[in-house]
């Protein structure tokens, strides 16, 4: 691995529809066909607490707060990542993590137009300083990604349209803030050419 750690931690991110768990098992396929040990994983729902806590956040019927939901997709990282993450890094794995701390940021800052300095320390907390390595945020079109979502909608994929443009913005401001650690691919292309694009990051840090 060339940051001298012992394994890697990649997180993938965008709006709902933008293709990253497609992407995500072509990358696995990729990696194991080079020798790596990859563990593929998911916020929320990557442990067994988590998994409890994603029935919640994406099927409650009922009304759920802001700063309800906020919590509880921090419980589930705060868990998932010492549980699943640091564990599997520690012991020399590259973790492909469908979402982590910028999904937050995206949904619960911008979406829902939360304070982001302190989603910023809520996330610190959760996941005692531990970050992506690299983190790919998949860039999509918001008709496109509605097509792509179909009609089966979770609670937050049923929030409107100037929800998911707010989300998808978010990404776009997070990205220029942390230019080192995030690299955007433009997930409009086909899945060859959006796959072509990831190899090349991949390849970088491998
Ligand atoms: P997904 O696993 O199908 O991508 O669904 C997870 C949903 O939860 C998605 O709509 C994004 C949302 N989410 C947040 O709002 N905040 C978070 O911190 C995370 C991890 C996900």
């Amino acid at each position: 691995m060339k940051n001298n750690k012992k394994g890697l931690f990649i997180s993938f991110e965008g709006i709902d529809g933008c293709g990253k768990t497609t992407q995500i098992e072509l990358l696995k396929k990729y990696l194991i066909e080079k020798n790596y040990e990859i563990i593929v994983t998911l916020e929320p729902g990557g442990c067994d607490i988590g998994k409890k806590l994603r029935e919640i956040l994406l099927f409650n019927k009922g009304f759920v707060s802001d700063v309800a939901e906020m919590f509880l997709y921090l419980a589930d990282r705060a868990q998932h990542i010492e549980e699943i993450v640091e564990k599997n890094v520690n012991e020399g794995r590259i973790v492909l993590c469908d979402r982590c701390i910028d999904s937050t940021v995206a949904y619960q800052g911008y979406g829902r137009k939360g304070n982001i300095e302190q989603i910023n320390i809520l996330n610190d907390i959760a996941t005692k300083g531990i970050k992506p390595d690299l983190t790919i945020i998949f860039d999509v079109d918001l008709e496109t990604a509605q097509e792509r979502v179909g009609n089966t909608k979770d609670r937050m994929e049923k929030e409107g349209f100037e929800f998911h443009k707010r989300v998808k913005e978010g990404y776009l401001e997070i990205a220029k803030k942390y230019p080192d650690r995030i690299k955007v691919i433009n997930s409009n292309q086909k899945i060859d050419k959006v796959f072509s694009d990831l190899k090349e990051i991949i390849d970088k840090v491998i």
